[in-house]
């Protein structure tokens, strides 16, 4: 444990205990940075009107309990009742050397390390990737890579929608063009001139309706050329949309996305369980679970439906075949929903059945993680100049070559640009939307996410790429440095007591799958750093000693970044 608000608190807690009774052994001691000290501990206020005495004297005694001497130079008491506390600057050097000798660089293991599903992206066959998926995309690959750091077991999930009423007439439209031209013309990503020759098709030639309407349940009842048709579609989107996820550096593979139709042979049984239970009745000859509490405006409960009159299944069904799946088969703990605020009723009735069916039991939880909207101007909906959606490889596009014309002085070799250019664009975009808490909504901002300071993708990979090259100067590798740190001047100070809270940053995001908390922790490290580099000199520093500790912080904050931007799925080019 070295983040020193974890160590505190700690010690404020025995104080308590001791003070005033075991009792108090599990208070919140309600520590926090201060302006006057270090940290600040706050429960003598709440504690002193509980116990009806003045703040002031249960501080007093507080502090009287406290031991704290190996840590603090001091605590002391002070304003209305806060016990102010000012870390010992050898303590700090001692746990951040620690640090530096830690493979983990002080992030907790999971133990257990329990099984968790991230659900997230939110893909459709024969669809494209608009840039509203951007945030339910980028988060939860974050999500899913820091848990995973954390060491649980991940199964990253997409629910890929490859499964509806619409594929019939997709199929059709595949044998009247060709399966080559039609997988061609998918990969491409060309989906909307491919939907809507379909729709036309559909609407003006009954004899292709006709035929559209009779595919679908030849699809869903598993005849072997309907599938084999439906095949095509889903090869020719899933190369679109794995070529995007590379270039986004997103971790769901085909293998693991499990489509909705990878529950198509287990909705029968999912629905005779539910009503065998009595938790699903048939309804105007559609079968239905009416999780309680969940009514419409006229008191009326709403529906699950899970099976409907005309015996075809839908999005609910998979739903909540996904969820007995990951729950019983695949034992997860924890399943984590990662998608915008308009499913949350939906998720809340498949999270409710869940229960109900005993599925999902106290010790395990699904959570809807909600995404925001990324808007253009003035908070709306982001157009095309034609009034379209934006997709999501255009975005990129554009974020990349307005990263090319930032740098493109530094550089002579366009290869060498071009490749810097990719990490630039694509980090910046990623990382404004991380930064940002996913329940909020923010504006698309080229400018500001490519800008070379504040809290931006090109400044942290920027701090990243100073602190290499000053390896490459000392002709050093940063990953055998691991001197002893002593902490002679207060950048320097300021920049290791920065280094002690990765682990709990990283912890803190895990529990609450909230990347933008890892995001503002290594915005920190990478001001802390640019302070300390401005001012204390690392190889001119004054002495040998001074310059091997000033290297081994150098090496401390290069790993912590890599580490944290590697956790949020941001590249890291190795110069800028
Ligand atoms: N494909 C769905 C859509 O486009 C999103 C899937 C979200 N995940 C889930 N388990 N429902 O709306």
């Amino acid at each position: 444990m070295a983040d020193p608000q974890e160590v505190l608190a700690a010690r404020v807690r025995a104080a308590l205990a001791a003070a005033f009774g075991a009792e108090y052994a599990d208070a919140d001691p309600v520590i926090r940075p201060s302006a006057f000290a270090d940290y600040q501990a706050n429960v003598a206020l709440p504690l002193a009107k509980q116990l009806g005495r003045p703040p002031r004297e249960v501080a007093a005694e507080i502090a009287g309990h406290l031991e704290v001497a190996d840590v603090c130079d001091t605590a002391e008491v002070s304003g209305p009742g806060f016990i102010n506390f000012s870390l010992r600057r050898d303590w700090i050097a001692a746990e951040a050397t620690a640090l530096l000798g830690d493979p983990r660089l002080g992030v907790p293991a999971a133990d257990p390390p329990d099984t968790v599903v991230v659900d997230y992206s939110g893909p459709n066959v024969a669809k494209e990737l608009h840039a509203g998926h951007l945030r339910a995309t980028v988060q939860g690959d974050a999500i899913a890579r820091i848990l995973e750091q954390l060491g649980y077991v991940v199964v990253r999930a997409a629910h890929l929608g490859d499964w509806g009423t619409q594929f019939g007439m997709l199929i059709e439209h595949t044998l009247d063009v060709g399966e080559e031209t039609a997988r061609k013309q998918l990969a491409a990503g060309e989906f909307t001139p491919f939907y809507q020759a379909a729709r036309a098709e559909f609407d003006s030639d009954p004899e292709f309706a006709d035929r559209a309407r009779r595919r679908v349940p030849l699809l869903q009842s598993g005849d072997p050329e309907s599938r084999r048709l439906w095949q095509v579609l889903v090869a020719g989107s899933m190369d679109y949309l794995m070529a995007l996820y590379r270039r986004l550096d997103i971790k769901l593979t085909e293998a693991t996305m499990a489509p909705e139709s990878f529950y198509n042979s287990m909705l029968a049984d999912v629905n005779a369980e539910l009503e065998r239970d009595g938790i699903a009745v048939i309804s105007e000859g559609a079968l239905c679970a009416f999780p309680p509490g969940f009514t419409g405006r006229d008191g009326a409960p709403i529906p699950l439906i899970l099976r409907k009159s005309d015996g075809g299944y839908g999005y609910d069904t998979t739903d909540v075949a996904a969820i007995r799946y990951r729950l019983v088969d695949l034992h997860a703990r924890r399943i984590i929903y990662v998608v915008g605020s308009e499913q949350s009723l939906h998720l809340q009735m498949v999270f409710a059945v869940a229960r109900e069916a005993g599925w999902l039991t106290d010790g395990a939880s699904a959570e809807h993680a909600v995404i925001g909207l990324m808007t253009g101007p003035g908070g709306k909906r982001l157009k095309t100049r034609t009034g379209e959606q934006v997709k999501l490889s255009e975005l990129i596009d554009e974020a990349v070559e307005r990263a090319g014309r930032v740098i493109a002085d530094r550089y002579d070799d366009p290869a060498e640009r071009d490749q810097i250019a990719e990490a630039v664009g694509v980090g910046a975009l990623k990382y404004a939307d991380l930064s940002v808490g996913r329940e909020s909504s923010y504006v698309l901002d080229f400018d500001r996410m490519l800008a070379l300071t504040g809290n931006t993708g090109p400044y942290l990979q920027y701090a990243t790429a100073r602190i290499r090259s000053i390896f490459r100067k000392a002709g050093l590798d940063p990953a055998q440095v691991d001197h002893a740190l002593q902490l002679a001047e207060d950048p320097e100070r300021a920049l290791a007591l920065a280094a002690l809270k990765f682990g709990s940053a990283v912890a803190q995001a895990g529990r609450t799958a909230e990347p933008h908390v890892l995001a503002g922790f290594l915005f920190d490290v990478a001001s802390t750093f640019t302070t300390f580099y401005e001012l204390c000199p690392v190889l001119g520093a004054p002495t040998p000693e001074l310059r091997d500790s000033r290297l081994a912080l150098c090496a401390l904050a290069l790993r912590i970044l890599t580490a944290g931007l590697g956790m949020l799925g941001i590249p890291v080019p190795e110069r800028m």
